[in-house]
């Protein structure tokens, strides 16, 4: 050994050889940068969105009047009306009934001296000082003369902000006023205290920040919007979900109720609205959020609306309730006019009511899902005349198809038999299931069929355990890097997945009949959980196209615990790669990346880390685990990237 030192050439082949084969101590992963396999869908991570635990009513839906129009199955609910009980009250309901088919119940006060009716809002109002709130109602004064105090109550009993209208006319009349907040309360209530000698009709009872998303009136809650667009989502799916369905048909989604005058939408009881675990038992949809809103919504947030619509079936796990086959026309209808909606000229009569509500321009909608999650040969029957009837009319329309609620097993291979003898541009696949399963199925769309229908990803969501409503807000790290490690595999099969998002999307954590969600608010305040940071970590980084990253010729799907995918940005030239380490111990890769331009030796990297599987973000602390970005330096040839335990890192490498 000695001997062989004495020749300096030998001491030099020694050296290179020992660096060389320390270089190469980790798995070597080689990233082919010059042959991109297939384009990556800018639609390819989206959102969900149902009103499902509060989401919309009591959620993204600005409005802090619960109840506005007294037309819960209680008109009473979320009021309390001072004075004599019942038909002695001077605060009435009275129902009109053909006069107003949508909206036939209204309150009537008839007072000689004073009586207050106060709102309790979704679980109480979230008010802030010095804010703006635009109160506003619907009036009709029978007799005399009556002056109406608009108060806002804070948790303590005080006024926290107050105004107040004196209704005049004799025929309805929309009365409106600013409240300008003296403090900050998350449990307010709203008291509208009347005084004077005489009869007032009052309905559409309206409390709205003036602060909403772009500050529309009809507005959403700015915190939760922005939380969504920062996830700048390829598309949004809505209204859901189960609602769609109903649990009967009477209680299915009709989009043609939830557009135009806010007064002439008709509410109906919400599929999850809780009455047996009375968790929320007060869960309705005033539609004030409606297909137009979610059109609106979808453009802001530069997302394709993806709407979905019953096609004839009430849920398959509640009634069932089918529309006989010969009767589905009217239900193909809609889905005609909702085109025409969304896409027709301001001439044609549902683009002129787009029109006149004010966005004249379509909406240029792409996509249109029939039936929610619907399974079984009920399913494939009503699919094919819609498809039938759609195609003829607009072949342009991108239609998506349901593979049922299970990710395998015979519903699901049924549906991937059936669904291709028709023509769905995608089909809707769901997977809730254990963590496990997730790590596991990194490889699921591997092998799928290339010259068939694309696939939507449509609701997945991994879980420690059962889901449910029982008080407890389920997300975890843990279920999160499960998530990433899936959604490598999405990824890596971009030429099949098209889309893909997670469920449910929002959730009120005082009224919710699900959990684990992707963001969670209460009445001031939202948080993103550890699945919303990976979600807006592979959203954000999305690419264009994707390229092989292979070890000893294969590619990373967690045979030891690593999972990647990587992917080229066309407009900014950067190459992006994506490695969880599903492992408990910290680990580091050599890569090499197989390309003709040199290359910047300087990356953005992005990690989201913790030892700590259980952790998740709250209320309070909104931020425990979110990702944490650094440079970081790469070196020539090949070089090592270090790992941490239990880790998503994210590289963004310039090409040129
Ligand atoms: O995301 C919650 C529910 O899960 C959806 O409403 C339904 O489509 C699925 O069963």
């Amino acid at each position: 050994m000695k001997n062989r030192f004495r020749n300096p050439i030998m001491l030099l082949l020694f050296l290179t050889l020992s660096v060389i084969s320390f270089a190469q101590k980790g798995p070597i992963l080689v990233v082919d940068a010059d042959k991109p396999i297939s384009k990556i869908q800018p639609t390819l991570w989206g959102i969900f969105f149902e009103d499902i635990n509060f989401a919309a009513d009591g959620g993204i839906y600005a409005e802090l009047v619960k109840n506005r129009s007294f037309e819960f199955t209680n008109p009473k609910e979320g009021w309390v009306f001072e004075g004599a009980f019942m038909s002695d009250s001077p605060v009435l309901i009275l129902n009109r009934g053909e006069e107003n088919i949508n909206n036939p119940r209204i309150a009537q006060v008839t007072i000689n001296g004073k009586t207050c009716i106060t709102n309790e809002g979704f679980r109480g109002m979230g008010i802030r000082q010095d804010n703006e709130y635009r109160f506003s109602l619907l009036a009709s004064l029978k007799s005399g003369q009556i002056k109406v105090s608009v108060k806002l109550i804070g948790s303590d009993g005080s006024e926290i902000g107050s105004t107040f209208i004196n209704p005049a006319d004799k025929s309805w009349k929309k009365y409106e006023s600013i409240i300008k907040a003296t403090k900050t309360d998350s449990k307010a209530s709203l008291k509208l205290c009347f005084e004077g000698d005489g009869r007032v009709q009052i309905d559409m009872v309206s409390l709205f920040p003036v602060n909403t998303w772009k500050n529309r009136s009809n507005g959403l809650r700015a915190d939760i919007v922005q939380k969504l667009a920062d996830l700048k989502p390829g598309f949004i799916r809505f209204p859901g979900g189960c609602i769609v369905e109903g649990r009967d048909l009477a209680k299915r989604y009709q989009w043609k109720y939830t557009i135009g005058n806010l007064e002439e939408r008709k509410l109906i009881i919400n599929r999850w609205n809780d009455e047996n675990a009375r968790a929320t038992p007060d869960y309705f949809q005033s539609f004030g959020l409606g297909f137009y809103e979610y059109f609106q919504l979808a453009e802001d947030i530069g997302a394709e609306p993806l709407p979905i619509l019953n096609c004839g079936m009430a849920c398959q796990f509640n009634t069932a309730e089918l529309v006989p086959l010969e009767q589905l026309d009217s239900f193909i209808e809609d889905a005609l006019d909702l085109i025409e909606f969304a896409n027709g000229a301001a001439t044609t009569p549902w683009g002129k009511i787009r029109a006149g509500m004010g966005h004249p321009e379509s909406f240029n909608m792409k996509y249109l899902g029939i039936g929610n999650e619907q399974w079984g040969p009920q399913y494939f029957e009503r699919y094919a005349l819609f498809e039938k009837a759609l195609k003829e009319k607009h072949p342009e329309i991108m239609l998506v198809s349901s593979a049922g609620p299970m990710p395998s097993g015979p519903m699901f291979d049924q549906a991937g038999k059936e669904l291709r003898k028709y023509n769905p541009a995608l089909v809707d696949e769901h997977f809730y299931n254990t963590t496990q399963w997730f790590f596991n199925n990194a490889t699921r769309y591997d092998n799928y069929e290339r010259n068939s229908y694309k696939i939507f990803a449509g609701e997945y969501a991994a879980r420690n355990g059962m889901q449910g409503g029982k008080g407890e807000i389920k997300s975890t790290w843990e279920a999160a890097l499960a998530e990433a490690a899936l959604m490598t595999g999405i990824e890596r099969n971009a030429d099949v997945v098209y889309m893909a998002s997670y469920a449910p999307l929002l959730a009120n954590t005082e009224a919710f009949q699900w959990s684990p969600n992707l963001i969670w608010f209460d009445n001031l305040k939202t948080f993103g959980t550890p699945s919303y940071y990976v979600q807006k970590m592979f959203s954000t980084n999305k690419g264009t196209e994707l390229l092989r990253i292979t070890k000893d010729g294969k590619a990373l799907t967690g045979d030891d615990g690593l999972y990647a995918t990587v992917c080229r940005d066309e407009n900014t030239k950067e190459i992006i790669m994506k490695l969880v380490n599903k492992n408990a111990q910290a680990t580091k890769v050599d890569i090499r990346i197989n390309s003709k331009e040199k290359g910047a030796t300087t990356a953005k990297r992005i990690v989201m880390q913790s030892d700590d599987l259980t952790l998740n973000n709250s209320i309070d602390k909104p931020e425990s685990i979110i990702p944490v970005e650094d440079e970081f330096k790469t070196g020539r040839g090949i070089w090592s990237l270090p790992l941490k335990a239990y880790s998503l890192t994210i590289l963004r490498l310039r090409q040129n």
